[in-house]
């Protein structure tokens, strides 16, 4: 198989091929310990995080030292750029270093796409402002599967604060190409009004959106992305949007429950129903690292890559 893309910056790179081969690796990665391992000697993955993160940035890390490659983290703030250097030559200094893969994380939409254009090592995008972030995407798709079987006809239901959440692009872009249906709840301020564009169903109503959902992806409401307040009160936002008892009620009993994290439990989610066994959030924590492992290998060996299956 030809991994085609040099960089992963959104799911649109991806065909759907790739997304199959990513996510067979991945599952052999999990499955074998020793699948992998060295198969990145010598390759040097740099992670450079303008935001905090604790499953991505360590998740890579992690994925890097399994196969053998060496990493090192460098945050925005631990950077030269508190002493005046610019984005640019930030990366130019990095990749003038020789780095085999770069792995990005900015709070400006577009910024991996920028450093892709600057440069000629392969780049991963671990998050871009409102934009992207696909290796969530891919490892929360590798949880579905895993939790249901297949994918093709399921449906997602993905609620709360849409508008400021590149995790829910993602998913919605990667669900769609790989059959499934997503469907969005949340209140209308935190809908982005260019989503009907999308051919999504959009609902207001989480009792009555989640009544037929084979999973439901709760988010966290991205206060350090909005510009105002844009619902009245947290207790009015638990009570119509929290996943709490109540809600689940109205849910299919063998619905699954899923959250990128970081939780605020008690908020969107309440704290018994994200350890409950429908919970399948340190699920996907754990395939994280096994994704990764399978983006990394996919990028570092230049998309040569064998499974046999
Ligand atoms: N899901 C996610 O991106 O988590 P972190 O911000 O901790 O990396």
């Amino acid at each position: 198989m030809g991994f085609k893309s040099k960089h992963i910056l959104s799911i649109q790179d991806l065909s759907r091929n790739d997304i199959s081969e990513i996510l067979k690796l991945a599952k052999k990665f999990k499955t074998s310990q020793n699948f992998g391992k060295n198969l990145l000697n010598g390759k040097t993955v740099v992670t450079l995080f303008f935001e905090p993160s604790t499953r991505t940035r360590s998740s890579f890390e992690m994925a890097a030292k399994r196969l053998g490659a060496s990493s090192i983290n460098l945050s925005g703030s631990g950077s030269s750029m508190v002493k005046g250097e610019t984005l640019l030559d930030t990366a130019q200094n990095i990749e003038a270093m020789n780095p085999d893969i770069l792995i990005i994380r900015h709070f400006s939409s577009g910024a991996p796409y920028v450093f892709s254009k600057m440069l000629k090592t392969p780049i991963i995008n671990a998050g871009d402002g409102f934009h992207e972030h696909p290796s969530q995407a891919l490892l929360d798709l590798m949880t579905i599967e895993e939790a249901k079987g297949k994918t093709t006809g399921l449906k997602v239901l993905i609620v709360g604060d849409i508008a400021h959440s590149r995790v829910a692009r993602s998913n919605i872009l990667l669900l769609k190409k790989m059959g499934a249906r997503p469907f969005v709840c949340g209140p209308p301020t935190l809908i982005p009004p260019d989503l009907k564009k999308w051919d999504i169903d959009i609902s207001y109503d989480l009792q009555s959106a989640i009544q037929d959902k084979d999973v439901v992806m709760m988010l966290r409401i991205q206060e350090e992305r909005q510009m105002q307040n844009q619902f009245s009160t947290k207790r009015e936002y638990v009570k119509y949007y929290g996943l709490t008892h109540e809600t689940l009620k109205y849910a299919k009993k063998d619905m699954v429950i899923m959250h990128p994290g970081p939780l605020n439990r008690g908020t969107e989610i309440s704290p018994e129903i994200a350890d409950s066994p429908h919970s399948l959030i340190l699920s996907q924590v754990v395939n994280g690292v096994a994704v990764r492992m399978a983006l990394l290998y996919l990028l570092g060996l230049g998309g040569k890559v064998e499974v046999r299956h």
